[in-house]
């Protein structure tokens, strides 16, 4: 696992002045489950830098990730959302943390941070577990992809396998995780050490992201790495 500054990210995106500015909404509550505001800046830079138009987010929550991303993909981007509806969690097994993230997701159905926004239509939201869900329509057409789902290492193995069978080859892409250090979740770090041996993975100090680039041109990893 290599180990980056935020800055290092930042200073991957080649823009200056007011094309730099990102939208981010001011959090109205903050639940348990929600990133933090450097987290957010790291997930918008890191869709600025692939040139995201396409996102794939697992695990909608109260739905802040959602509309920050939506925020800051072009007009006709589009951001897929993935979350348990009541009858895809009932009875599966989920870690205690995650099980009230659910709760409250279940709960706030109807209050999501993106409802009643007018980017509300770049968003399509998905229902049913991610253990389940069929990807394959989404095959190679993802530009970045927010692994914020189950933190189980069944769920989160899947959940990455999916994710890389989904991120587009044609230019640049990327998967982030979250809760990379999390000590809720310390076997969800240990997976994630595991697999940054056979896949390049770069965990943004000071957050609990992790993120990969598909890179062909290999510049982001040269900077990164630089
Ligand atoms: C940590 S929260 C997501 C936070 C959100 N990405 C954000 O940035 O605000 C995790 C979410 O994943 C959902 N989840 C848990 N297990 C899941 C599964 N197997 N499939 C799909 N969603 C799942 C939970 O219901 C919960 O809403």
């Amino acid at each position: 696992m290599h180990s980056i500054r935020p800055y290092k990210l930042f200073t991957l995106l080649d823009a200056s002045g007011i094309d730099r500015t990102g939208h981010v909404t001011i959090p109205r509550h903050r639940g348990a489950g929600s990133v933090m505001l450097l987290e957010t800046f790291a997930i918008i830079a890191a869709a600025r830098i692939v040139a995201a138009r396409r996102v794939f987010e697992f695990g909608t929550y109260l739905g802040s990730t959602t509309l920050n991303l939506a925020l800051n993909i072009p007009n006709d981007g589009e951001v897929f959302t993935l979350d348990l509806d009541p009858q895809a969690a009932n009875g599966l097994f989920q870690l205690p943390g995650d099980a009230t993230l659910t709760e409250e997701h279940l709960a706030n159905c109807e209050g999501l941070d993106f409802l009643a926004t007018p980017v509300v239509g770049k968003i399509k939201t998905l229902t049913g577990s991610s253990l389940q869900f069929d990807f394959s329509p989404w095959k190679e057409s993802i530009d970045l992809t927010f692994i914020d789902g189950a933190h189980d290492v069944k769920t989160a193995s899947s959940d990455t396998q999916n994710a890389l069978m989904m991120l587009s080859r044609t230019g640049s892409s990327c998967v982030l995780w979250h809760d990379y250090h999390n000590p809720k979740y310390p076997e969800l770090t240990t997976y994630l050490d595991e697999l940054s041996r056979q896949t390049e993975i770069f965990h943004i100090e000071d957050t609990m992201l992790c993120l990969h680039f598909h890179d062909p041109s290999g510049k982001f990893r040269a900077h990164l790495l630089s």
